[in-house]
């Protein structure tokens, strides 16, 4: 085991703000409640714990304070190496990225409750994101739901073993969407400059596998584009309809990134512990790439003409195209290991150099999520994420 004191930026950090792991829970449920109740409709809409469920919640919460801390965490903290720390702490930093972001989707298009952070809802997006599926605004809610319970759970399992953990609070600086719905808060994250990566949709439809040398094109190109509306926009219009189509497709960007980067780091990984964490956060973060995957062929035609536009096809007109087809969904076998052996249906890519958290970090930004930033945050990023990378199992 080798805890020895934790050196690096987030040092800094912590002078800047006090250690945020349950400031962070606090505001953000604070801020919660203020939404409660509101929202474009609660027709089929709930939240998925029960009352009783949250006290549980509460109480196991305080109990992660106490008890846990000294007995479970302790024991289990035990053989924890300063790489594994590093993976930890690049994984919480891109968690709390993703529900920033996502935080921002649910204000104008998820289900508004006391769970996680609303706004107001915006009824042209919420609309335009059913056209894909009535469903969306349930799963965008419990999308960020779940990336605020990782962020939490990765920064209270650092604090419970001795680490610092994670606060971005002082770089939540980027402007909010001015349309109807939206809580005008300072943002980490900037989702209405976006380049989409939608080659996902095609390397899950494919034999070959990055890992490999494969490079995939681009299905449609998504470039400097909005994935939530900047200012209301007319219900039903081309141009509400391509920002929710836009965001069909990060939604799946996102979290088949997520898939990579947690099958990728757990090969790194020491502890028992921290692998079963990075194992069960990493299968839910493929469980809703699966979900988005499906979402997104569901997105209909739409053209933006001209400079700065968009087109995205009539899915539905690729069927019998193997490489594009709409409903080829499931992972279709590919390389893996060793191209001699067998096709084999998995998570792609999970090399470092592919799906690695220097590569992740290279995906976010190279997706302007951080136009806007100050150059600090994104060189902390940077170094946090070729930490991570440089962890090696068992040192
Ligand atoms: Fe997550
Ligand atoms: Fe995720």
């Amino acid at each position: 085991m080798a805890r020895a004191a934790f050196c690096c930026d987030f040092v800094d950090m912590k002078t800047m703000n006090e250690p945020s792991a349950n400031s962070f829970t606090a505001t953000q449920e604070n801020e919660a409640q203020k939404g409660e109740g509101k929202g474009p409709s609660a027709k089929n809409r709930i939240s998925r714990r029960s009352f009783l469920g949250k006290s549980l919640a509460l109480g196991a919460g305080t109990m992660g304070a106490g008890l846990l801390a000294e007995t479970a965490v302790a024991s289990a903290s035990a053989g924890i190496t300063q790489g594994d720390i590093a993976i930890l702490r690049w994984l919480t930093a891109a968690e709390i990225i993703e529900g920033d972001l996502w935080q921002q989707y649910n204000e104008l298009g998820g289900i508004q409750d006391s769970e996680v952070p609303g706004g107001s809802g915006n009824e042209a997006y919420t609309g335009a994101l059913e056209v894909l599926d009535e469903d969306m605004p349930q799963y965008i809610h419990d999308n960020t739901d779940d990336e605020f319970s990782h962020a939490r759970f990765l920064n209270a399992f650092l604090v419970s073993i001795g680490e610092q953990p994670v606060n971005f609070d002082a770089f939540r600086t980027l402007p909010s969407s001015q349309a109807t719905g939206a809580r005008q808060i300072g943002r980490l994250t900037n989702l209405m400059h976006l380049n989409v990566d939608t080659s996902w949709y095609l390397r899950y439809r494919s034999a070959r596998n990055p890992d490999f040398g494969f490079n995939f094109p681009q299905l449609i190109i998504i470039a400097n584009r909005p994935a939530i509306p900047p200012m209301d926009l007319p219900s039903g219009s081309d141009a509400i309809q391509a920002i929710a189509n836009t965001a069909a497709f990060h939604f799946a960007a996102i979290e088949q990134g997520g898939s990579s980067l947690y099958t990728t780091l757990a090969l790194k990984v020491t502890n028992e512990t921290v692998l079963r964490i990075v194992i069960s956060i990493g299968g839910s973060e493929v469980n809703h790439f699966a979900i988005w995957h499906d979402k997104a062929g569901n997105a209909p035609a739409v053209s933006i003409p001209g400079p700065g536009g968009v087109h995205f096809p009539d899915l539905g007109s690729f069927d019998g195209n193997e490489d594009k087809q709409k409903n080829l969904i499931m992972p279709e076998p590919c390389d893996f290991i060793d191209q001699h052996l067998p096709d084999c249906s998995v998570i792609r890519p999970s090399s470092v150099a592919k799906g690695g958290a220097v590569r992740a970090f290279h995906a976010f930004n190279d997706s302007r999520l951080f136009f806007g930033q100050s150059t600090a945050f994104v060189a902390m990023l940077s170094k946090l994420a070729q930490d991570a990378d440089a962890a090696e199992r068992g040192i």
